[in-house]
């Protein structure tokens, strides 16, 4: 058992929380210390387990990390303020996700894949990508760095989605589209037509939202 501490104790990193224990059901394979977390107090607990501190205690700690926080934008900052050598940050995929030919899928590290998503053939995640609950990602579709796959997507092939973007629930893509870096697409969103980066789309089918 090695051992393996959560970024984030808000609903996702307790989601990750259980889905690491769901792992060592499985397998054993992770000894969870805790969470770090910045805005609740040091050795407080959350859902039984211990906050290890914040990012000063994070800087401290050597080992396996993840970073369960879903906004973007928010977990990249976290990952750019925890810069140290000394951490590993290992992919976790659920036991109940398929995820598709080992030999033509590219996993970047930092990755959180949770139960019942579905991957095919020649898909290339980067590193820090979360593909929530029962979603499902089709062939030859890329995903940059920091972006997160909200619970029930569907990603039809040839889809490219960019760093740091959100869909929201139960949003859908058709085939061979782009989604440009930063942007989000709201919840039941269908996208039939390429998305500019740092926009927000939605509806059916989707188009920009004017603030
Ligand atoms: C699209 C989204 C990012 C917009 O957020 P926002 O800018 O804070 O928008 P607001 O909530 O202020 O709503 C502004 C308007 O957009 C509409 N709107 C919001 N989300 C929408 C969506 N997904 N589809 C269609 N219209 C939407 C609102 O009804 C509102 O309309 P109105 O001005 O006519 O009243 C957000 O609503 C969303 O869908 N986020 C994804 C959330 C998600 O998937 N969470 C998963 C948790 S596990």
């Amino acid at each position: 058992m090695k051992d393996i501490a959560i970024y984030g104790a808000g609903g996702f990193g307790r989601e990750t929380a259980l889905l690491i224990q769901q792992i060592n059901k499985q397998k054993p394979t992770w000894n969870l210390l805790g969470f770090f977390d910045d805005g609740l107090p040091k050795d407080s607990r959350v859902d039984g387990l211990i906050i290890l501190g914040g990012r000063e205690q994070a800087l401290q700690y050597a080992g396996a990390i993840s970073i369960a926080v879903a906004d973007p934008s928010t977990r990249e900052k976290i990952v750019n303020r925890l810069k140290s050598q000394k951490l590993e940050y290992p992919s976790l995929v659920h036991p109940l996700a398929q995820m598709g030919s080992e030999e033509f899928n590219t996993i970047g590290r930092g990755c959180i894949i949770t139960a019942g998503v579905i991957m095919t053939t020649h898909i290339t995640l980067g590193d820090f990508c979360i593909i929530n609950l029962s979603s499902t990602v089709g062939h030859d579709v890329m995903m940059g760095t920091f972006t997160t796959i909200m619970p029930g997507c569907s990603i039809s092939g040839n889809v490219t989605i960019g760093q740091g973007v959100l869909l929201g629930t139960g949003a859908r893509m058709l085939q061979n589209i782009n989604i440009g870096d930063h942007s989000t697409i709201g919840a039941g969103a269908v996208v039939t037509k390429h998305c500019p980066p740092n926009e927000t789309w939605v509806g059916v089918p989707a188009s920009k939202k004017i603030p």
